[in-house]
Protein backbone atom coordinates (compact mmCIF):
# COMPACT_ATOMS: atom_id res chain seq x y z
CA UNK A 1 0.00 0.00 0.00
CA UNK A 2 1.02 3.50 -1.03
CA UNK A 3 0.07 6.61 0.39
CA UNK A 4 1.55 10.24 -0.39
CA UNK A 5 0.80 12.88 2.50
CA UNK A 6 0.97 16.22 0.25
CA UNK A 7 2.16 19.22 1.13
CA UNK A 8 2.33 19.64 4.50
CA UNK A 9 4.66 21.25 7.09
CA UNK A 10 7.22 18.92 8.44
CA UNK A 11 8.08 18.96 11.76
CA UNK A 12 10.76 17.38 13.46
CA UNK A 13 12.82 17.89 16.52
CA UNK A 14 15.31 19.57 14.57
CA UNK A 15 13.39 20.98 10.98
CA UNK A 16 10.43 22.66 9.81
CA UNK A 17 9.81 22.38 6.26
CA UNK A 18 7.40 22.15 3.48
CA UNK A 19 7.35 18.71 1.78
CA UNK A 20 5.20 15.77 0.32
CA UNK A 21 5.88 11.95 1.86
CA UNK A 22 5.54 9.22 0.51
CA UNK A 23 4.48 5.54 2.57
CA UNK A 24 5.37 2.52 1.04
CA UNK A 25 3.56 -0.40 2.78
CA UNK A 26 4.96 0.37 7.21
CA UNK A 27 7.89 2.54 5.82
CA UNK A 28 9.00 6.17 4.44
CA UNK A 29 9.77 5.81 1.47
CA UNK A 30 10.66 9.28 0.28
CA UNK A 31 10.62 12.84 1.54
CA UNK A 32 10.80 15.79 -1.11
CA UNK A 33 9.07 18.51 -2.85
CA UNK A 34 6.22 17.92 -5.33
CA UNK A 35 6.74 13.73 -5.20
CA UNK A 36 5.44 12.61 -8.34
CA UNK A 37 4.63 9.16 -7.26
CA UNK A 38 1.70 6.51 -7.39
CA UNK A 39 -0.78 6.01 -4.29
CA UNK A 40 -3.60 4.18 -3.60
CA UNK A 41 -4.14 6.83 -1.08
CA UNK A 42 -3.29 10.63 -1.09
CA UNK A 43 -3.80 13.02 2.05
CA UNK A 44 -3.99 16.15 1.58
CA UNK A 45 -2.04 18.11 4.17
CA UNK A 46 -1.67 21.44 2.86
CA UNK A 47 -1.89 23.91 5.87
CA UNK A 48 -1.48 21.13 8.25
CA UNK A 49 1.72 20.03 10.02
CA UNK A 50 3.19 16.74 9.10
CA UNK A 51 4.65 15.09 12.83
CA UNK A 52 5.93 12.09 14.00
CA UNK A 53 3.62 9.97 15.74
CA UNK A 54 3.91 10.79 19.41
CA UNK A 55 5.51 8.63 22.00
CA UNK A 56 4.00 7.51 25.47
CA UNK A 57 6.57 6.36 27.70
CA UNK A 58 4.78 6.25 30.54
CA UNK A 59 1.17 4.48 30.74
CA UNK A 60 -1.17 2.02 33.20
CA UNK A 61 -2.94 -0.01 31.35
CA UNK A 62 -5.18 -3.13 32.76
CA UNK A 63 -3.00 -2.22 35.71
CA UNK A 64 -4.43 -3.64 39.10
CA UNK A 65 -3.71 -0.73 41.78
CA UNK A 66 -4.86 0.52 44.56
CA UNK A 67 -7.52 -2.11 44.98
CA UNK A 68 -8.73 -1.56 42.18
CA UNK A 69 -8.04 -2.06 37.95
CA UNK A 70 -7.26 0.84 35.57
CA UNK A 71 -9.83 1.84 33.81
CA UNK A 72 -8.09 1.42 29.84
CA UNK A 73 -7.25 -2.03 28.87
CA UNK A 74 -4.95 -1.93 25.69
CA UNK A 75 -7.73 -2.17 23.75
CA UNK A 76 -9.42 1.27 24.81
CA UNK A 77 -5.92 2.41 26.03
CA UNK A 78 -4.18 2.37 22.75
CA UNK A 79 -7.26 3.43 20.54
CA UNK A 80 -7.44 6.67 22.59
CA UNK A 81 -3.72 7.39 22.24
CA UNK A 82 -4.08 6.68 18.59
CA UNK A 83 -6.71 9.15 18.67
CA UNK A 84 -4.49 11.41 20.16
CA UNK A 85 -1.67 11.43 17.87
CA UNK A 86 0.07 9.13 20.10
CA UNK A 87 1.24 5.60 17.77
CA UNK A 88 3.73 4.16 19.75
CA UNK A 89 3.29 3.21 24.26
CA UNK A 90 6.01 1.91 26.60
CA UNK A 91 3.55 0.35 29.43
CA UNK A 92 4.33 -0.63 32.98
CA UNK A 93 4.58 -4.34 33.26
CA UNK A 94 4.25 -4.85 37.28
CA UNK A 95 5.98 -7.40 39.25
CA UNK A 96 3.77 -9.50 41.21
CA UNK A 97 6.16 -9.98 45.00
CA UNK A 98 7.44 -13.49 44.36
CA UNK A 99 7.21 -13.96 41.14
CA UNK A 100 9.55 -13.52 38.15
CA UNK A 101 10.19 -10.79 36.22
CA UNK A 102 9.46 -13.01 33.36
CA UNK A 103 5.63 -13.74 34.43
CA UNK A 104 5.44 -10.00 34.81
CA UNK A 105 6.58 -9.48 31.56
CA UNK A 106 4.15 -12.65 29.95
CA UNK A 107 1.27 -11.34 32.09
CA UNK A 108 1.41 -8.21 30.29
CA UNK A 109 1.66 -9.57 26.66
CA UNK A 110 -1.91 -11.65 27.61
CA UNK A 111 -3.27 -8.22 28.44
CA UNK A 112 -1.92 -7.03 25.10
CA UNK A 113 -2.63 -9.77 22.97
CA UNK A 114 -4.96 -9.27 20.33
CA UNK A 115 -5.85 -5.69 21.56
CA UNK A 116 -3.13 -3.17 20.72
CA UNK A 117 -4.22 -0.52 18.24
CA UNK A 118 -0.82 0.44 18.21
CA UNK A 119 2.84 -0.68 18.40
CA UNK A 120 3.76 -0.87 22.24
CA UNK A 121 6.64 -1.49 24.05
CA UNK A 122 7.26 -2.72 27.92
CA UNK A 123 8.93 -1.24 31.04
CA UNK A 124 9.16 -4.25 33.87
CA UNK A 125 8.72 -2.67 37.57
CA UNK A 126 10.62 -4.58 40.19
CA UNK A 127 9.28 -4.70 43.66
CA UNK A 128 10.98 -7.60 44.74
CA UNK A 129 14.60 -8.45 43.86
CA UNK A 130 16.24 -11.60 45.28
CA UNK A 131 18.90 -13.20 43.13
CA UNK A 132 17.24 -15.71 40.52
CA UNK A 133 14.76 -12.27 39.75
CA UNK A 134 17.96 -10.33 39.63
CA UNK A 135 19.59 -12.72 37.46
CA UNK A 136 16.76 -12.37 34.95
CA UNK A 137 17.20 -8.90 33.94
CA UNK A 138 19.49 -9.50 31.38
CA UNK A 139 17.14 -11.99 29.58
CA UNK A 140 14.33 -9.82 29.74
CA UNK A 141 16.86 -6.76 28.03
CA UNK A 142 17.22 -9.58 25.20
CA UNK A 143 13.21 -9.43 24.96
CA UNK A 144 13.03 -6.14 24.40
CA UNK A 145 12.61 -4.67 27.92
CA UNK A 146 15.37 -2.46 27.88
CA UNK A 147 14.03 -0.13 30.90
CA UNK A 148 13.10 -1.15 34.18
CA UNK A 149 11.32 0.96 37.22
CA UNK A 150 11.19 1.00 40.71
CA UNK A 151 9.56 2.76 43.42
CA UNK A 152 10.58 4.68 46.45
CA UNK A 153 6.64 5.04 47.13
CA UNK A 154 4.11 3.31 48.37
CA UNK A 155 5.06 1.83 51.36
CA UNK A 156 3.78 -2.00 51.63
CA UNK A 157 2.90 -2.76 48.52
CA UNK A 158 5.32 -1.39 45.47
CA UNK A 159 8.19 -0.03 47.46
CA UNK A 160 11.93 -1.32 47.35
CA UNK A 161 14.81 -0.66 49.45
CA UNK A 162 17.61 1.07 48.87
CA UNK A 163 19.56 -2.34 49.07
CA UNK A 164 17.31 -3.53 46.29
CA UNK A 165 17.46 -0.06 44.07
CA UNK A 166 21.02 -0.29 44.34
CA UNK A 167 21.60 -3.51 43.17
CA UNK A 168 18.71 -3.21 40.55
CA UNK A 169 20.71 -0.38 39.52
CA UNK A 170 24.67 -2.28 38.99
CA UNK A 171 22.59 -5.37 36.93
CA UNK A 172 20.94 -2.71 34.39
CA UNK A 173 24.43 -1.09 33.89
CA UNK A 174 25.87 -4.49 32.87
CA UNK A 175 22.78 -5.11 30.95
CA UNK A 176 22.63 -2.40 29.01
CA UNK A 177 19.21 -1.17 30.41
CA UNK A 178 17.72 2.31 31.85
CA UNK A 179 16.66 1.88 35.73
CA UNK A 180 13.85 4.72 36.13
CA UNK A 181 12.18 5.73 39.50
CA UNK A 182 9.38 6.50 41.41
CA UNK A 183 11.15 9.09 43.45
CA UNK A 184 9.01 9.95 46.29
CA UNK A 185 10.25 9.10 50.44
CA UNK A 186 7.69 6.02 51.11
CA UNK A 187 8.37 6.21 54.77
CA UNK A 188 7.85 9.80 55.34
CA UNK A 189 4.54 9.63 53.34
CA UNK A 190 3.53 6.68 55.51
CA UNK A 191 3.84 8.51 58.64
CA UNK A 192 2.20 11.82 57.55
CA UNK A 193 -0.59 9.92 56.01
CA UNK A 194 -1.40 7.59 59.06
CA UNK A 195 -1.00 10.85 61.22
CA UNK A 196 -3.61 13.09 59.17
CA UNK A 197 -6.32 9.82 58.69
CA UNK A 198 -5.75 9.77 62.81
CA UNK A 199 -6.19 13.37 62.68
CA UNK A 200 -9.56 13.01 60.58
CA UNK A 201 -8.08 15.37 57.68
CA UNK A 202 -9.45 13.34 55.31
CA UNK A 203 -10.60 15.27 52.23
CA UNK A 204 -8.31 15.09 48.68
CA UNK A 205 -6.29 17.86 49.43
CA UNK A 206 -4.62 15.94 52.38
CA UNK A 207 -3.34 13.49 49.54
CA UNK A 208 -1.02 16.51 48.75
CA UNK A 209 -0.04 17.85 52.39
CA UNK A 210 1.03 14.20 52.89
CA UNK A 211 3.05 13.86 50.70
CA UNK A 212 5.35 17.56 50.35
CA UNK A 213 7.80 18.07 47.51
CA UNK A 214 10.31 17.63 50.13
CA UNK A 215 9.94 13.76 49.91
CA UNK A 216 10.26 14.00 46.37
CA UNK A 217 12.99 15.80 46.70
CA UNK A 218 14.82 13.91 48.73
CA UNK A 219 14.10 10.48 46.85
CA UNK A 220 15.15 12.18 43.71
CA UNK A 221 18.23 13.02 45.24
CA UNK A 222 19.21 9.51 47.36
CA UNK A 223 18.33 8.14 43.75
CA UNK A 224 20.63 9.91 41.81
CA UNK A 225 22.99 9.37 44.48
CA UNK A 226 22.51 5.70 44.07
CA UNK A 227 23.23 5.30 40.49
CA UNK A 228 26.33 7.57 40.75
CA UNK A 229 27.81 4.90 43.41
CA UNK A 230 26.50 2.52 41.19
CA UNK A 231 27.78 3.87 37.98
CA UNK A 232 24.44 3.79 36.05
CA UNK A 233 22.23 6.39 34.17
CA UNK A 234 18.94 7.30 35.67
CA UNK A 235 15.54 8.42 34.67
CA UNK A 236 12.94 10.01 37.05
CA UNK A 237 9.64 9.50 35.85
CA UNK A 238 6.40 12.39 36.81
CA UNK A 239 8.58 14.69 38.28
CA UNK A 240 6.29 17.21 39.81
CA UNK A 241 8.29 19.27 41.58
CA UNK A 242 10.57 22.55 41.38
CA UNK A 243 12.51 21.21 44.59
CA UNK A 244 13.10 17.93 42.93
CA UNK A 245 13.96 19.49 39.70
CA UNK A 246 16.82 21.27 41.42
CA UNK A 247 18.28 18.08 42.45
CA UNK A 248 17.98 16.69 38.63
CA UNK A 249 19.67 20.28 37.08
CA UNK A 250 22.25 20.02 39.53
CA UNK A 251 23.56 16.04 38.79
CA UNK A 252 23.54 16.99 35.26
CA UNK A 253 25.70 20.03 35.71
CA UNK A 254 27.94 17.68 37.23
CA UNK A 255 27.75 15.62 34.06
CA UNK A 256 25.43 12.91 35.32
CA UNK A 257 23.47 10.60 32.69
CA UNK A 258 20.36 11.98 34.53
CA UNK A 259 17.36 12.04 32.49
CA UNK A 260 13.63 13.36 33.66
CA UNK A 261 10.46 13.30 32.35
CA UNK A 262 7.10 15.22 33.73
CA UNK A 263 3.67 15.24 32.55
CA UNK A 264 0.90 18.37 31.39
CA UNK A 265 -0.64 17.56 34.91
CA UNK A 266 2.31 18.95 36.68
CA UNK A 267 2.75 22.32 33.77
CA UNK A 268 -1.08 22.73 34.16
CA UNK A 269 -3.09 21.69 37.17
CA UNK A 270 -2.16 22.62 40.59
CA UNK A 271 -3.11 21.78 44.46
CA UNK A 272 -6.19 24.13 44.21
CA UNK A 273 -7.70 21.70 41.97
CA UNK A 274 -8.08 19.30 45.27
CA UNK A 275 -10.62 21.78 46.42
CA UNK A 276 -13.05 20.81 43.72
CA UNK A 277 -16.88 20.66 45.30
CA UNK A 278 -18.61 17.49 45.87
CA UNK A 279 -15.43 15.36 46.35
CA UNK A 280 -14.15 16.83 42.82
CA UNK A 281 -10.76 16.79 44.01
CA UNK A 282 -10.52 13.05 43.85
CA UNK A 283 -9.87 13.15 40.26
CA UNK A 284 -6.40 15.10 40.63
CA UNK A 285 -5.44 12.24 43.34
CA UNK A 286 -2.48 11.02 41.96
CA UNK A 287 1.51 10.77 42.91
CA UNK A 288 3.73 12.71 43.21
CA UNK A 289 0.44 14.74 43.41
CA UNK A 290 -0.25 18.36 41.68
CA UNK A 291 2.01 21.33 43.52
CA UNK A 292 1.60 24.63 44.38
CA UNK A 293 1.34 26.85 40.93
CA UNK A 294 5.02 28.23 41.61
CA UNK A 295 6.09 25.05 40.56
CA UNK A 296 4.70 25.36 36.64
CA UNK A 297 6.99 28.29 35.18
CA UNK A 298 10.07 26.34 36.90
CA UNK A 299 8.92 22.76 35.15
CA UNK A 300 8.58 24.52 31.89
CA UNK A 301 12.07 26.16 32.60
CA UNK A 302 13.24 23.04 33.10
CA UNK A 303 11.76 21.34 29.39
CA UNK A 304 12.97 24.41 27.74
CA UNK A 305 17.08 24.39 29.59
CA UNK A 306 16.91 20.53 28.98
CA UNK A 307 17.38 19.47 32.52
CA UNK A 308 13.66 18.04 31.81
CA UNK A 309 13.69 15.89 28.47
CA UNK A 310 10.46 14.08 27.74
CA UNK A 311 6.57 14.63 28.65
CA UNK A 312 4.68 11.38 29.23
CA UNK A 313 1.06 11.23 30.41
CA UNK A 314 1.64 8.63 33.48
CA UNK A 315 -2.23 7.81 32.51
CA UNK A 316 -3.60 5.76 35.06
CA UNK A 317 -7.24 6.04 34.65
CA UNK A 318 -9.74 5.68 37.42
CA UNK A 319 -13.17 6.88 36.92
CA UNK A 320 -14.97 8.88 39.13
CA UNK A 321 -17.97 7.07 40.13
CA UNK A 322 -17.37 3.84 41.30
CA UNK A 323 -13.39 3.66 41.63
CA UNK A 324 -11.99 7.21 42.97
CA UNK A 325 -15.31 6.92 45.26
CA UNK A 326 -13.90 4.27 47.27
CA UNK A 327 -11.90 6.96 48.97
CA UNK A 328 -15.31 9.50 49.97
CA UNK A 329 -14.48 8.98 53.80
CA UNK A 330 -10.42 8.77 53.66
CA UNK A 331 -8.08 10.26 50.65
CA UNK A 332 -5.86 7.27 51.44
CA UNK A 333 -8.24 5.01 49.82
CA UNK A 334 -8.61 7.14 46.21
CA UNK A 335 -7.12 5.26 43.52
CA UNK A 336 -3.87 6.95 42.59
CA UNK A 337 -3.44 7.91 38.69
CA UNK A 338 -5.31 10.35 36.06
CA UNK A 339 -5.76 10.17 32.49
CA UNK A 340 -4.21 11.87 29.95
CA UNK A 341 -3.19 9.26 27.06
CA UNK A 342 -5.55 11.23 24.74
CA UNK A 343 -5.15 14.95 25.29
CA UNK A 344 -0.95 15.34 25.58
CA UNK A 345 -0.77 16.51 21.78
CA UNK A 346 -3.47 18.92 22.30
CA UNK A 347 -2.21 20.31 25.76
CA UNK A 348 1.49 20.64 24.77
CA UNK A 349 0.39 22.25 21.24
CA UNK A 350 -1.91 24.98 23.11
CA UNK A 351 -0.25 25.95 26.58
CA UNK A 352 3.04 24.82 25.67
CA UNK A 353 3.75 26.01 21.85
CA UNK A 354 0.81 28.99 21.31
CA UNK A 355 1.28 29.30 24.82
CA UNK A 356 5.09 30.55 24.13
CA UNK A 357 6.40 28.57 26.67
CA UNK A 358 8.21 26.10 24.40
CA UNK A 359 8.94 26.05 20.65
CA UNK A 360 7.09 23.36 17.87
CA UNK A 361 10.06 21.71 17.12
CA UNK A 362 10.85 20.99 21.32
CA UNK A 363 7.76 20.05 21.66
CA UNK A 364 8.51 17.07 18.61
CA UNK A 365 11.57 17.06 20.74
CA UNK A 366 9.79 16.17 24.30
CA UNK A 367 6.97 13.66 23.18
CA UNK A 368 9.06 12.14 20.82
CA UNK A 369 12.15 11.71 19.59
CA UNK A 370 13.50 11.92 22.71
CA UNK A 371 11.80 9.45 24.42
CA UNK A 372 12.28 7.30 21.40
CA UNK A 373 15.99 7.80 21.92
CA UNK A 374 16.17 7.21 25.59
CA UNK A 375 14.01 3.92 25.12
CA UNK A 376 15.62 2.19 22.22
CA UNK A 377 13.08 2.69 19.63
CA UNK A 378 15.09 5.79 17.45
CA UNK A 379 14.98 5.79 14.65
CA UNK A 380 12.41 3.70 13.70
CA UNK A 381 10.11 5.69 15.86
CA UNK A 382 10.43 9.54 17.35
CA UNK A 383 10.96 11.55 13.68
CA UNK A 384 9.89 11.50 10.40
CA UNK A 385 12.92 10.43 8.61
CA UNK A 386 13.26 8.33 5.17
CA UNK A 387 13.28 4.14 6.41
CA UNK A 388 11.54 4.98 9.43
CA UNK A 389 8.52 3.15 10.35
CA UNK A 390 5.29 5.46 9.14
CA UNK A 391 4.02 6.70 12.07
CA UNK A 392 2.53 10.11 11.52
CA UNK A 393 -0.01 12.69 12.72
CA UNK A 394 -1.63 15.47 10.41
CA UNK A 395 -2.10 17.76 12.66
CA UNK A 396 -4.58 21.16 11.25
CA UNK A 397 -3.52 24.03 13.18
CA UNK A 398 -6.53 25.91 12.00
CA UNK A 399 -9.02 23.76 14.53
CA UNK A 400 -10.58 24.69 17.51
CA UNK A 401 -12.17 22.42 19.88
CA UNK A 402 -12.95 22.25 23.81
CA UNK A 403 -11.63 18.98 25.62
CA UNK A 404 -14.66 16.99 27.60
CA UNK A 405 -14.85 13.37 28.50
CA UNK A 406 -17.63 12.85 26.59
CA UNK A 407 -15.77 13.56 23.31
CA UNK A 408 -12.80 11.89 24.58
CA UNK A 409 -12.10 7.65 23.90
CA UNK A 410 -10.43 6.75 26.94
CA UNK A 411 -12.68 4.78 29.04
CA UNK A 412 -13.19 7.25 31.63
CA UNK A 413 -15.78 9.25 33.25
CA UNK A 414 -14.09 12.48 33.65
CA UNK A 415 -11.25 14.03 32.29
CA UNK A 416 -8.75 16.83 34.70
CA UNK A 417 -8.99 18.89 31.68
CA UNK A 418 -12.61 19.47 30.74
CA UNK A 419 -13.59 22.90 29.18
CA UNK A 420 -9.94 23.61 28.21
CA UNK A 421 -9.75 25.36 24.94
CA UNK A 422 -7.25 23.42 22.73
CA UNK A 423 -6.09 24.99 19.41
CA UNK A 424 -5.24 22.09 16.53
CA UNK A 425 -6.62 18.74 15.98
CA UNK A 426 -5.70 15.39 15.06
CA UNK A 427 -6.99 15.29 11.07
CA UNK A 428 -5.27 12.02 10.21
CA UNK A 429 -2.51 9.42 11.99
CA UNK A 430 -1.01 6.87 10.50
CA UNK A 431 0.68 3.73 12.42
CA UNK A 432 3.53 1.80 10.28
CA UNK A 433 1.68 2.85 7.05
CA UNK A 434 -1.73 2.11 7.66
CA UNK A 435 -4.01 5.53 8.62
CA UNK A 436 -5.43 4.64 12.05
CA UNK A 437 -7.66 7.79 13.12
CA UNK A 438 -8.89 10.18 10.29
CA UNK A 439 -11.87 12.84 11.16
CA UNK A 440 -12.29 12.16 14.30
CA UNK A 441 -12.67 8.20 13.98
CA UNK A 442 -10.64 5.26 14.77
CA UNK A 443 -10.41 3.79 11.58
CA UNK A 444 -7.58 0.75 12.34
CA UNK A 445 -7.79 -2.21 13.63
CA UNK A 446 -8.01 -3.91 16.87
CA UNK A 447 -5.20 -6.03 17.69
CA UNK A 448 -2.88 -4.47 14.30
CA UNK A 449 -0.13 -2.57 17.54
CA UNK A 450 2.73 -4.80 17.75
CA UNK A 451 4.93 -5.49 20.31
CA UNK A 452 8.16 -3.54 19.89
CA UNK A 453 11.27 -5.02 21.10
CA UNK A 454 13.13 -2.03 22.36
CA UNK A 455 17.06 -1.73 21.43
CA UNK A 456 19.49 -1.06 24.58
CA UNK A 457 20.10 2.01 26.16
CA UNK A 458 23.16 4.35 25.46
CA UNK A 459 23.66 7.44 26.35
O1 LIG B 1 -0.60 8.32 40.68
C1 LIG B 1 0.05 7.66 39.87
N1 LIG B 1 1.10 8.20 39.32
N2 LIG B 1 -0.35 6.42 39.55
C2 LIG B 1 0.30 5.50 38.72
C3 LIG B 1 1.42 4.77 39.38
C4 LIG B 1 2.69 5.58 39.39
O2 LIG B 1 3.15 5.92 40.46
O3 LIG B 1 3.22 5.88 38.35
ZN1 LIG C 1 5.09 6.41 39.87
ZN1 LIG D 1 3.05 5.87 36.53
Amino acid sequence: MRVLVKGGTIVTAADTYVADVLVVDEKVQAIGQNLQAEAERVIDAKGKYVLPGAIDVHTHLDMPFGGTVSADDFLTGTRAAAMGGTTAVVDFAIQSKGKSLRDAFDTWQEKARGKACVDYGLHVAITDLPDPVLAEMPELVEAGVSSFKLFLAYKGSLMVDDATFFKALRKARESGALISFHGENGDVIDVLVKQMVAAGQVTPRYHALSRPPEAEAEATARAIALAEMAEAPIYVVHLSAALALDKVAAARDRGLPVYAETCPQYLLKSIEDYDEPEFGGAKYVCSPPLRDKANWPRLWSGLNTGHLQTVATDHCPFNFKGQKDMGRDNFAAIPNGVPGIETRLYLMYTAGVLGGKIGLNKMVDLIATTPAKLFGLYPDKGTVAVGADADLVVFDPAVEHTITASALHQNVDYTPYEGFKAKGAVAAVLSRGKVVAEGGKFVGQVGAGKYIVRKRFSA
